[in-house]
């Protein structure tokens, strides 16, 4: 009997949890189409992010930032799939079909018209997973992504900063400390007056000690002060010196405060933009250049024209003056560098040298640049010698008398007249 009361118990939970999941489903479907987007499939989120990157990244963000056109976060729950695709591959077609939906985004840009895209089903599909993908790994990590940005490679100074934060702290204390002990030594000591001065059984002496004047210059004189104020002196003394010393002759993590807020970060990184659009000569000459305001006008004179940042490179236009970057990593004059030996030729990346740029909001100097750092890189790096009938006979003879790789070294990298005048 009793069993037959609890099967039937428990067939009515089921039913009760599945009439819940079914109600559940009801009121989710417009996340539905979302969700049946292949987003755990990896070759498939990063087709569509290659042909996102090519194609969307310089008018959209997968956040919910406004570029040209509105950021596309979420936009997989904004609109239904079918609408998605005739869009993406033709807005204007769906416009004129007089799509109510089309029409107000079209207004609400103010009638900019997105290009047509020549994409199969599949293809628009793989984006609207990227994106979908892409706004979950947002979502998950945006804290690691700012702590990456932060300028504070530098762990020395890290460390010499931290030492002078705590010199500031205890210095306060001690401060705070001399005080409440100053105001209860004259509580306790005014209380012992009044009580002494009621009490009529006082001598002469002794009255005359307990309404004495407080006398300054005995406390001048008292050896325990004047230590306290030695220490507290040497402290602040100290503490300056630190500040001083954190400035003086380091210059890795140098990360001036620039005339317009650049990001490398948003440029370089979100946004992918060769370094070589703007450091025009950094493959083919000495210098690698920084780029002057008309660079910055080919996407400028339509993108965020009304920023005041943006604004500032008009001004810079109008007056016919160039922006007043500050540099940051500059050698000495009697050190000979150039770019494209080091990046054409050799081949090395920007970011051996110049560490993640991609990533830095403001950019910091991440290599010291000294002269053992230079030499400690040509003692290790094997030249490329492939394929360049130039050095053919070299390496035999380097081959011949030594039995390690043919370094930059090898070939004279460590002359002084190399990099000296
Ligand atoms: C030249 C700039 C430009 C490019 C490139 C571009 N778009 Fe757009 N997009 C826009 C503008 C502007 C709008 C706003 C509607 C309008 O004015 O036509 C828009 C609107 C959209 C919308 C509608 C958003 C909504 O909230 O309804 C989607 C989706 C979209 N774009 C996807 C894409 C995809 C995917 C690509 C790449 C294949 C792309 N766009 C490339 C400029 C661009
Ligand atoms: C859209 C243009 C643009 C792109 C793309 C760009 N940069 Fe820059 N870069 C600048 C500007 C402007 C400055 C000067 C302002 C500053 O320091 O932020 C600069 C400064 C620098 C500096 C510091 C120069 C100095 O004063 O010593 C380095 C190093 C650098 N860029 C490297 C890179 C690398 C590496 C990339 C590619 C990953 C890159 N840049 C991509 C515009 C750009
Ligand atoms: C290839 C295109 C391109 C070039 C070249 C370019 N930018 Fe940008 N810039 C962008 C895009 C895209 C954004 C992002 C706009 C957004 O977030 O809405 C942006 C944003 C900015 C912003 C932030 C504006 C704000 O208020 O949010 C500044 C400042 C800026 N750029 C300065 C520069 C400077 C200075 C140069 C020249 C050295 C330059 N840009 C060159 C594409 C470009
Ligand atoms: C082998 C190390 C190394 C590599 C690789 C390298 N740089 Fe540099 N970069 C330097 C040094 C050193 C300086 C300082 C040069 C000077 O003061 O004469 C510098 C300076 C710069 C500057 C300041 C302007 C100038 O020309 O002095 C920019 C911008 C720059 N680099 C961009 C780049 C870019 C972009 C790349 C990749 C395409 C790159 N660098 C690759 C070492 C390197
Ligand atoms: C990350 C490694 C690296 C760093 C750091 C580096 N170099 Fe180099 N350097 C190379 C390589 C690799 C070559 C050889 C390129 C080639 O010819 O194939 C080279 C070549 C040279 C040459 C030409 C040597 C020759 O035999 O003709 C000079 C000059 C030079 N570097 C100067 C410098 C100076 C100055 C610095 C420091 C400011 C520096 N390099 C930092 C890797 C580096
Ligand atoms: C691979 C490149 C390279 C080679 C090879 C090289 N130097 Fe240097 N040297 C530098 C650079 C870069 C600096 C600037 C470093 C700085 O500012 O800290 C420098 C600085 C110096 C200085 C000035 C130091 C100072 O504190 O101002 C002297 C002196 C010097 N080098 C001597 C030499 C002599 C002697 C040789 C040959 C045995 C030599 N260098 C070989 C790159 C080189």
């Amino acid at each position: 009997m009793i069993s037959c009361i609890l099967r039937a118990k428990t067939k009515f939970l089921i039913a009760f949890l599945f009439a819940l999941t079914a109600s559940f489903g009801v009121s989710t479907s417009g996340y539905a189409q979302g969700a049946s987007l292949p987003v755990d499939d990896a070759g498939i989120v990063s087709a569509g992010e290659s042909l996102y990157k090519n194609n969307c990244v310089v008018c959209h963000s997968v956040g919910s930032d406004v570029v040209v056109g509105p950021g596309l976060k979420g936009v997989n729950e904004r609109r239904a799939q079918p609408w998605l695709v005739s869009w993406i591959k033709n807005s204007q077609a769906l416009i004129q079909s007089g799509d109510k939906d089309a029409i107000a985004v079209y207004n609400q840009f103010n009638k900019q018209a997105m290009p047509s895209f020549a994409f199969s089903d599949d293809e628009v599909k793989a984006i609207l997973t990227y994106i979908k993908s892409a706004e979950a790994a947002a979502a998950e990590a945006p804290a690691a992504g700012a702590v990456d940005a932060a300028p504070g490679k530098n762990v020395g100074t890290d460390a010499i900063g931290a030492i002078g934060g705590y010199l500031d702290i205890i210095l306060v204390v001690l401060i705070i400390v001399l005080i409440v002990l100053v105001v209860t030594l004259l509580l306790i000591s005014s209380l012992l007056k009044n009580y002494l001065n009621k009490n009529k059984e006082l001598d002469e002496y002794d009255a005359e000690v307990v309404n004495q004047r407080f006398d300054f210059s005995k406390v001048y004189k008292s050896k325990a002060v004047r230590t306290l104020v030695v220490l507290i002196f040497v402290i602040v003394l100290l503490d300056l010196a630190l500040g001083k010393v954190m400035g003086i002759g380091i210059q890795e993590g140098y990360a001036p405060t620039q005339p317009i807020a650049f990001s490398h970060k948003l440029h370089a990184g979100e946004h992918q933009i060769d370094c070589n659009y703007c450091h025009t000569t950094v493959y083919e000459s000495k210098s690698a250049s920084i780029p002057s305001a008309n660079i910055c006008m080919n996407c400028h004179s339509q993108i965020k024209t009304e920023s005041p940042e943006i604004q500032k490179i008009y001004k810079a236009l109008e007056r016919n003056k160039p922006i007043e970057w500050v540099r940051i990593h500059n050698l000495p004059d009697l050190a000979y560098f150039n770019h494209s030996q080091h990046t054409q030729v050799g081949g090395i990346e920007c970011q051996t040298c110049h560490g993640p740029i991609q990533e830095m909001e403001v950019v910091y100097q991440y290599s010291p640049l000294t002269m053992g750092w230079c030499i400690d890189c040509h003692r290790e790096t094997p030249l490329n010698t492939e394929g360049n009938a130039y050095y053919d006979n070299l390496v035999k003879l380097h081959e011949e008398s030594s039995k390690g790789a043919f370094t930059v070294t090898s070939n004279g990298g460590a002359e002084c007249s190399k990099c000296h005048y």
